[in-house]
């Protein structure tokens, strides 16, 4: 197979474990004798540094003539204080989100086994492993509301000083086209979903939860439902995680849910994300950010880079062999105790510690 993936490494760690994930689809490519071809692009706050904007014009067409977008992460304190659309993140990687259509958002969030030392929970609460998946809306909610709303007027007297308002806005279509991402991952799992809102106090969640019910009774009448306010997910993931197989939510409560989806699985630096369009146009991202404290040391775990390489041979080719292929690697790797630091515990061997690059060489080595 003959493809081409468009390379935006961003910023912070974004180069370094880039390389990795690079080094590991190379690898899948002689070995299953594909040929990738790799258009490398700015994006994020280098973009910005070179060109003045953080999603210049050769990055989209780059985006535009690929057939999938390979992404590693942006931002850094050093553009935190530019204007808002100049920003990475809402310069760069929500347009590029909303540019694409990429509404449906796959956070798989599995404990590899051999890891369940690095997991914050008590190895009793986790017993015969863990395996969640996170669909989040990505293109709607309060990072998209302002797109929709031309102006505001605020009652008299009701605000004081300055002020700053969000809006958290969701169509039904909206939602009942994530419901349907989640149900499909649902019927290939065990039949279960969980939607998250907040029902109990925003109007947004109330039309989400009964969008929800009402699709779900309609079209996948096969599908366990339940609801949880987005609060007590939180506590029942910190808690009880084996009770979720595929949870679906809003954007706002995916990405906050993601990230503690990812201590309970061991370490942010393991949870890859596919960000899929209607037609199946993909970014493929780890669900971390761009770590400046630990860049350019070595120190980046790029496994999440890696994984999320797995996830773009698999949703955007069809690549499902060569995907497990990569995970497999993984498994083999940490099970003989490899380990990156975020992810190592105090009986780990100092000659088993990786660095980043360490690691992408393990993981291509096992992969041979
Ligand atoms: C994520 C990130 C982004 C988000 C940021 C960088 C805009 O945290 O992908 O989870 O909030 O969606
Ligand atoms: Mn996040």
């Amino acid at each position: 197979m003959k493809k081409c993936i468009a390379v935006l490494a961003g910023d912070g760690i974004g180069p370094e474990i880039m390389k990795e994930g690079l080094k590991v689809l190379d690898t899948i490519a002689k070995k299953f004798k594909h040929t990738f071809e790799y258009k490398e692009a700015l994006v994020g706050g280098c973009a910005y540094d070179k060109f003045g904007h953080p999603l210049p014009d050769e990055t989209r067409k780059i985006c535009d003539s690929a057939d999938a977008i390979y992404f590693g992460a942006v931002g850094g304190p050093k553009w935190d204080s530019l204007p808002a659309e100049l920003t990475p993140e809402r310069g760069a990687l929500l347009p590029l989100r909303s540019i694409y259509g990429l509404f449906a958002n796959l956070r798989p969030a599995v404990i590899f086994g051999p890891l369940a030392d690095a997991a914050s929970l008590k190895s009793e609460r986790l017993k015969g492993g863990l395996d969640i998946l996170i669909v989040r809306e990505l293109t709607g909610g309060a990072y998209f509301g302002k797109n929709k709303v031309k102006s505001l007027t605020l009652k008299e007297g009701t605000v004081q000083g300055d002020y700053a308002v969000d809006y958290m806005i969701y169509s039904v279509p909206e939602i009942q086209r994530i419901t349907r991402v989640a149900c499909e991952a649902a019927m290939k799992r065990s039949k279960k979903l969980t939607s998250v809102d907040k029902a109990n106090v925003l109007e947004s969640s109330k039309l989400w939860r009964k969008t929800v019910v009402d699709y779900v009774q309609k079209n996948y009448p096969q599908i366990q439902l339940n609801h949880m306010y987005v609060d007590n997910a939180a506590m029942q993931l910190a808690t009880n995680p084996k009770q979720f197989d595929v949870i679906v939510t809003e954007n706002m409560f995916g990405d906050i849910l993601s990230d503690l989806a990812s201590a309970i699985t061991g370490s942010i630096g393991m949870l890859p994300s596919a960000s899929l369009s209607e037609t199946g146009f993909g970014l493929f991202e780890p669900i971390h950010g761009s770590a400046p404290d630990i860049a350019g040391q070595g120190k980046a775990n790029p496994l999440a880079q890696i994984l999320s390489g797995a996830m773009l041979l698999k949703y955007a080719f069809g690549l499902g062999k060569e995907s497990n292929a990569i995970e497999q690697a993984i498994m083999a790797v940490l099970e003989d105790g490899y380990r990156t630091c975020d992810i190592a515990c105090a009986a780990t061997p100092k000659d088993k510690i990786l660095s980043t690059s360490g690691m992408g060489n393990k993981v291509a080595e096992y992969l041979e």
